[in-house]
């Protein structure tokens, strides 16, 4: 008997797991020289810095004498034959776009993040952001949902496959309890912002390593400043971590209030707590009562504002 159908079967296992792992870039004939191509990208951007103007705020100021208006200008255009979007090149597969070192990708992040003066702004400059690995692999940059303006901001960690194919965060499994969360505290999620602290699905749900979070962090925090909320909320220890800057673990950390400080002006502060992540709730549900406990305190914090803003 042929082994061929067995074989076949193994073949299509094999694919079903690489996909399931998020693994979707395939490997090319012949070798290529990522050292060589990231000397010669790093070059072409400094040859761009050069040629004024070129970063998005100097482009902004140009833009603004040339024309006397607040007339918007887009982001640095990619290299020729560099992907549009993401993962989707605009030349011959595979993408030709590469790595650059992470010094020159956080002062890149920080230039746009500041460069935006409304939250369109924000996604338009990360859309056109080409200084995270991450971008390569995920179908879509997840920036954030829910309104402009809101009381109550979630930040989550990055997000997962079914986030990636929507483009939205916190639409699976621990989106859904999230929302089931805030319901159970009276609040919608429609009503309330939701984000990540890394915009893109790192491969196979990897864990993002921290020169991805690093690079990918003065977004988020430009994001914060832009929605302005009265209370942050980080789920999980990894976003603890990148946007409070605590170094406990997550069971420490949770239920405490802390202050969350803008780089630009540190004497703003606003009201910030840790919470256990969805997912890990949906593995650990007997720990469901500290995030009880966690939601209670954020329902008690919200009625508090919500009596200084209305003065009761
Ligand atoms: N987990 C996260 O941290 N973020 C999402 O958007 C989804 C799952």
């Amino acid at each position: 008997m042929s082994d061929a159908p067995s074989r076949r079967d193994a073949a299509i296992a094999l694919l079903a797991f690489y996909r399931e792992a998020g693994i979707e870039t395939l490997l090319l004939d012949a070798p290529r020289d990522r050292f060589a191509e990231t000397a010669a990208e790093i070059e072409r951007r400094q040859a761009n810095r050069r040629s004024e103007p070129t970063s998005p705020s100097q482009e902004r100021r140009a833009g603004r004498s040339a024309h006397g208006s607040q007339d918007r200008v887009s982001p640095s255009q990619p290299a020729a034959g560099a992907p549009t979007g993401n993962g989707t090149p605009d030349s011959a597969f595979p993408s030709n776009r590469i790595a650059i070192p992470d010094d020159i990708a956080v002062a890149d992040a920080r230039e746009r993040a500041r460069a935006a003066a409304t939250l369109a702004e924000l996604k338009e400059l990360l859309d056109g952001f080409e200084g995270c690995n991450l971008k390569i692999t995920a179908k879509h940059t997840v920036f954030g949902d829910g309104p402009e303006t809101a009381d109550l901001m979630f930040i989550g960690e990055a997000p997962g496959r079914d986030e990636d194919m929507a483009g939205v965060p916190f639409v699976g499994r621990s989106g859904q309890l999230l929302n089931r969360m805030l319901e159970a505290i009276g609040l919608k999620r429609e009503n309330v912002r939701v984000t990540n602290t890394v915009p893109w699905r790192p491969p196979g749900n990897r864990a993002p390593t921290p020169a991805e979070t690093q690079i990918c962090l003065p977004f988020v925090q430009r994001q914060i400043e832009l929605v302005a909320p009265k209370i942050i909320v980080c789920l999980g220890s990894p976003s603890a971590k990148a946007i409070l800057g605590s170094a406990e673990g997550i069971l420490r950390m949770r239920g405490k209030w802390q202050s969350y400080s803008f780089d630009l002006s540190p004497s703003s502060t606003i009201p910030a707590i840790a919470m256990l992540h969805p997912a890990y709730l949906l593995r650990q549900p007997a720990q469901k009562r500290l995030a009880w406990r966690d939601l209670l305190a954020l329902k008690a914090r919200l009625a508090e504002t919500d009596g200084e803003s209305t003065g009761n």
